[in-house]
């Protein structure tokens, strides 16, 4: 497996983490999507889409805070950057856009929820499946993951063979939608047949990592 360098955390983690009672449950079933795309489901995707579109009205005003702390990070320290088209999966609603559109101007912002992409400032949004990414092989320079689904097949289809794949935590190890490093890294390596590496590091109370092709 290729290699992962740790960096320095720099964004201290506050007291008052909050607890996501539903995180062992949820991080089970992101570790087997990640290893096992073709068992994602129309039933799981229903529940994806009745799930945030209660979360919808509340997301901001009770995870806005926090949220953009690693990505922020990792766009700080994780570069440098290829250019092109970056690709925003499960942008949610949009807390997360603003910064990624800072290094990428031309952003497509994808949701399965209309409650939360309708919310969105994103200036290209689509409504679709991140198990099927509404762009050509190859079309992309970055791929954002933001507390979402891993889709390795998809990620490694969409992007150049020099794109990036930012990927984050806002709860770190706690959060549901948390994927351990080495299995994103294992996941990408075993959808692409190359090797990857990845720099990674904690932020506030989260995570974060960038992960390329080894050329
Ligand atoms: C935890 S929220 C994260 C939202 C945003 N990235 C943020 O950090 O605020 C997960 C989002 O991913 C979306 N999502 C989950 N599964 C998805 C899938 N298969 N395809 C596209 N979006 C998905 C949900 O609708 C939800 O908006």
């Amino acid at each position: 497996m290729g290699q992962i360098t740790e960096l320095t955390q720099v964004i201290p983690a506050a007291p008052g983490k909050p607890v996501r009672p539903e995180a062992a449950a949820s991080q089970q079933a992101s570790v087997e999507l990640a290893l096992h795309p073709s068992t994602w489901s129309h039933d799981q995707a229903e529940a994806v889409v009745r799930r945030y579109t209660e979360l919808a009205p509340v997301w901001d005003g009770d995870r806005g805070g926090y949220r953009p702390v690693p990505l922020t990070d990792a766009l700080q320290r994780g570069g440098p950057w290829p250019d092109g088209l970056c690709l925003e999966v499960g942008c949610g609603t949009g807390l997360l856009s603003g910064l990624i559109q800072d290094v990428w101007p031309e952003v497509i912002s994808l949701d399965l929820t209309w409650a939360m992409l309708t919310r969105a400032p994103g200036r290209w949004r689509v409504l679709g499946d991140a198990s099927r990414l509404p762009v050509g092989d190859g079309s992309t320079g970055a791929v954002v993951l933001a507390d979402v689904p891993l889709f390795a097949g998809e990620v490694v289809r969409a992007l150049a063979p020099d794109g990036v794949v930012v990927w984050s935590n806002a709860l770190g190890e706690d959060a549901p939608h948390h994927v351990p490093i080495p299995t994103v890294l294992s996941a990408l390596e075993s959808a692409s047949d190359a090797q990857w590496s990845a720099r990674t590091a904690h932020a506030g109370w989260g995570l974060w990592a960038v992960l390329t092709r080894v050329s």
